[in-house]
């Protein structure tokens, strides 16, 4: 479904390119030079309002946090965030993630997020899911070596699903919990829809690399 659209969300983004980068369907922006520095890069993909993208810069002010979200609705909720409190090591990008094969180069991230991902229970609309062998090509591409991607979600057949795309496409789950909560990880930082859903059951966590030595 469809979210609601906010009431000049289109406009505050397009005030903001400094804060959020727009990609179009069409474009090739080069994201890196957005983002200065010499710190490990972290891509979080479906950021939603950015909760856990601002925890994670607060904590970790060296690390350089991408965020990448393609609905206004939400991305500018993140925007508001860095209005409020400027993270100059967190870009927003405004963008549907397969654009990004245009404008990230191989080898530039150490991890990537995948938070709640959209389970698209739907059978013609598994492509969407952001774990479907297609999107893990391109995470395979943009990882550096040694990088590894973390997959949060509370939906059981979608976790069980992931398992078997990073197995059966060249990863190894390297971590794994059934229940994140109860596990206690201290480092964990809970996302919007984690609040909202550890109310109901648990939530799985995964840790993946990719087996393959880049060439
Ligand atoms: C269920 S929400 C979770 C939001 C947030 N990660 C959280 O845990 O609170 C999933 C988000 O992923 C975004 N999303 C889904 N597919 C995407 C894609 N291909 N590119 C960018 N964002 C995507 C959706 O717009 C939505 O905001």
């Amino acid at each position: 479904m469809r979210p609601r659209p906010v009431k000049g969300a289109a406009d505050k983004i397009a005030a903001h390119p400094e804060r959020v980068v727009s990609i179009g369907r069409e474009e090739t922006v080069d994201l890196l030079s957005r983002l200065p520095g010499t710190g490990p890069r972290h891509l979080e993909i479906g950021a939603g309002k950015g909760a856990f993208i601002q925890t994670m810069g607060q904590h970790h002010p060296t690390t350089r946090f991408i965020a990448v979200e393609k609905f206004d609705h939400a991305i500018v909720k993140l925007l508001d965030k860095l209005l409020e409190t400027p993270l100059p090591n967190v870009l927003a990008v405004r963008a549907d993630a397969m654009d990004l094969a245009r404008c990230l180069p191989a080898h530039c991230i150490d991890r990537i997020y995948l938070n709640f991902s959209d389970p698209w229970p739907k059978a013609r609309h598994a492509k969407r899911r952001l774990t479907h062998p297609d999107f893990l090509t391109l995470y395979q591409a943009w990882l550096v070596q040694g990088g590894d991607l973390v997959f949060k979600t509370d939906n059981r057949k979608f976790f069980e699903e992931s398992i078997c795309h990073f197995s059966q496409n060249g990863w190894s789950i390297t971590a794994l919990s059934l229940d994140l909560h109860a596990d206690q990880d201290p480092e964990n930082v809970m996302t919007e829809f984690e609040a909202r859903f550890s109310q109901l059951g648990p939530i799985y966590r995964l840790t993946a690399k990719p087996k393959e030595a880049h060439a």
